[in-house]
């Protein structure tokens, strides 16, 4: 059997894969082209992919061999999964593992934005700090006020206990409500739509997938309904913001600030967010503790491991469909 890493990953994936099957680990960013993953996956039995590798259907059409991938991330957009199927190639995830670390860095992000650390450690660091201020770097407390959440998942739950213990209104909107039980153990309230849940939320945090119905949900449309001093944050996908329309409407002061971890375009930035007011951003780190991303790295092999050893689609620990 051979295995393609598409780069070096940290924890024991590699290894648990080295120790079975005949292993290639491609060099940082080396596969994050369509043109040369199409090229080299020709002879591999299984491919553990990062977020950044497209997996297109010309990739997965140029894979005869290929019976699994899987995908160093828990979002799997990077993935064509539709033709996945088709061809009876698995595609697994990491979810759980990273749960909570995500849901640490959308507090930290939310947490820095409602505070004004960045340009207040800005002050300080550039040898401007002149002693307490009445007036300095006033921001908004979190205390009372609604977080209303964009997908509750895994992370999506575990931002909204974080935000209970720092005593905020939990508002969320999903595809699926959920059931009784599970919302009165979060405390948190149900939304018929995006729109209210823009119009109603001081803080809006994204934590859905994205797909065709959740690209570009948070819009200039949208971001007109919200209110004067609402934050947003993303750590889910960049796309499902309007990265142009958020620039926007940071500029003219329409809402009070963002905190960004992911763009629409990885790695670039929109110029005009980078000058924008109040707003943080983050090299995608969501995931980024030693602790999550080793998890990541033997769940990621585990389900290689599991398929190529024969077990059945239920025994594979994570898949992100059953056939
Ligand atoms: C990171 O963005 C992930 O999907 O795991
Ligand atoms: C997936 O993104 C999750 O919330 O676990």
């Amino acid at each position: 059997m051979r295995i393609l890493v598409t780069e070096p990953l940290p924890g024991k994936g590699i290894d648990l894969l080295s120790s079975r099957y005949d292993t290639t680990v491609g060099e940082r960013g080396e596969f994050d082209g369509e043109e040369h993953l199409k090229n080299e996956i020709g002879s591999y039995d299984a491919l553990l992919s990062c977020l950044s590798n497209p997996v297109t259907a010309d990739v997965l059409r140029s894979a005869p061999q290929l019976r699994i991938v899987s995908n160093y991330a828990v979002g799997y957009n990077n993935i064509d999964i539709e033709t996945a199927r088709e061809l009876g190639i698995l595609v697994a995830n990491t979810p759980d593992v990273l749960t909570e670390a995500t849901a640490d860095c959308a507090f930290a992000l939310l947490l820095s934005v409602a505070r004004r650390l960045r340009e207040a450690e800005d002050h300080l660091r550039a040898g401007k700090f002149d002693g307490w201020h009445p007036f300095g770097f006033l921001g908004t407390e979190l205390h009372g006020k609604k977080a209303g959440i964009l997908g509750m998942g895994r992370i999506g739950r575990a931002f909204a206990r974080r935000a209970r213990g720092f005593g905020m209104t939990v508002l969320y909107h999903n595809r699926n409500r959920l059931d009784t039980k599970t919302e009165t153990s979060l405390q948190a309230q149900y939304v018929e739509s995006i729109d209210q849940l823009a119009e109603q939320s001081d803080v809006l945090s994204l934590h859905c997938p994205l797909n065709d119905e959740t690209r570009h949900a948070v819009n200039s449309e949208r971001l007109g309904r919200m209110k004067p001093d609402a934050i947003v944050i993303n750590t889910s996908r960049g796309p499902v913001i309007d990265e142009s329309a958020l620039a926007d409407a940071l500029h003219q002061k329409q809402i009070g600030g963002a905190g960004l971890d992911v763009f629409e375009e990885e790695p670039r930035v929109h110029p005009s967010l980078a000058d924008a007011p109040n707003c943080v951003l983050l090299p995608h780190i969501g995931s980024a503790t030693g602790q999550t991303r080793a998890r990541m790295s033997a769940l990621a092999a585990s389900s290689i491991i599991s398929h190529l050893e024969g077990k059945p689609d239920h025994a594979i620990p994570s898949l992100v469909f059953h056939r």
